[in-house]
């Protein structure tokens, strides 16, 4: 599927850990317009393409590449400037308050703060960090700061891949800072929680700042894998079932009590950032939680979730404010939720950076 002619555009990749997704962007007289996607799954739901070890990343970057240039040339993408998600697990986080200081002095009181916090020596990552403007926190004489941390060996996987397809990597950009691009410019606090192939993120946006990212060792793969065992049926065969029965509650009885314990989990988890969120905002709510990945697809999630945490509770839909034919609507809205990294990765590059 190609359309749209002539201006730049940018493509977004998402390597999730069960599958790859990519948004093809181009700014068109002010308006932001897709011009191509493509995803890809590996056959069985069970294989994992980017294994999740003890929170860093280990692959195998050839392998990578070279589904990366299938898809390209299945899509027929033309543009060479790309932008890559790195993955919430593979990262360290933490949000710092500084004293008020002159701005040439942060840097060195962050990398100061820094060696406290990262669990890792710091002259073998990478250290980011996004100054929050708030209000609040400035009448009290601080700065909030958030602290972003991501191993080089890491950052070089994803540059190699870059390299490997001939691309020119404009940025290289953590999932969630990306998905909350694509759902949640305006407004908030909103939260947004994305359950995918093998884990789970959690993520506050207020105001379009990350306040605070979350991951979970909870996901698809154990909804699917409780089913399995419990109900005594291949992987598949659950894998089908939770797809179509979900948490429906006129689903027979089976079903949604096995699936229910592994989604408050995730809804502990929920709670657990809301909390942590509010101990330093106490003046702030929650407006809404919008549900991401693969998973927000999942028949009944979006009730459950509101019945849990008396918060409104959305599905995400990252075209939302994205120009597309007509004739794609019903497509768009039905794979939504998956692609909200790769929508927010590509919007990076016509949007204000940060
Ligand atoms: N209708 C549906 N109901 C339930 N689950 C679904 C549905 N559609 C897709 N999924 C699940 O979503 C998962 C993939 O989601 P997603 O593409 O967000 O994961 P990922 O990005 O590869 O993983 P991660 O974010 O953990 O790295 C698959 O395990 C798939 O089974
Ligand atoms: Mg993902």
């Amino acid at each position: 599927m190609v359309f749209g002619f002539g201006m730049p555009s940018v493509l977004g990749i998402d390597i999730g850990t069960t599958s790859i997704k990519m948004v093809e962007l181009q700014q068109e007289k002010g308006r932001i317009k897709l011009k191509n996607y493509g995803e890809y799954i590996p056959p069985s739901s069970k294989r994992e393409l980017l294994p999740v070890e003890s929170g860093f990343v280990s692959f195998f970057e050839e392998g990578i590449a070279t589904i990366i240039k299938e898809i390209i040339r299945e899509a027929k993408i033309k543009t060479k400037d790309l932008v890559l998600s790195l993955p919430v697990f593979s990262s360290f986080f933490t949000l710092i308050e500084l004293p008020l200081m002159e701005p040439k002095e942060i840097p060195a009181a962050i990398r100061f703060q820094a060696y406290q916090y990262i669990p890792v020596p710091i002259e073998e990552v990478v250290l980011n960090w996004v100054i929050i403007e708030e209000r609040e926190a400035l009448l009290e004489n601080k700065i909030q700061v958030l602290l972003v941390a991501v191993p080089k060996d890491i950052i070089e996987k994803y540059i190699k891949i870059a390299k490997i397809l001939g691309c020119n990597l404009k940025s290289l950009e953590i999932e969630s800072f990306a998905e909350a691009r694509a759902l949640a410019r305006e407004g908030g606090p909103i939260l947004i929680v994305n359950i995918g192939g093998r884990t789970t993120n959690i993520t506050i946006v207020d105001n379009d700042f990350v306040r605070l990212c979350h991951n979970l060792d909870v996901s698809s793969f154990d909804l699917t894998n409780a089913l399995s065992k419990r109900m005594n049926i291949s992987f598949e065969r659950a894998e089908e079932i939770r797809k179509t029965k979900g948490l429906l509650k006129e689903t027979d009885t089976l079903v949604t009590p096995i699936l229910v314990p592994v989604i408050d989990k995730i809804i502990f988890g929920v709670e657990e950032g809301i909390n942590a969120y509010l101990s330093k905002n106490p003046q702030k709510k929650i407006q809404k939680i919008i549900l991401s990945g693969g998973v927000a697809n999942m028949p009944g999630l979006t009730d459950y979730f509101t019945s849990r945490l008396a918060i409104k509770v959305e599905r995400a839909n990252p075209f939302s404010e994205i120009l597309y034919p007509p004739v794609l609507h019903e497509t768009l809205e039905a794979i939504g939720p998956s692609f909200s990294v790769a929508v927010g990765l590509a919007l990076r590059e016509f949007l204000e950076k940060k």
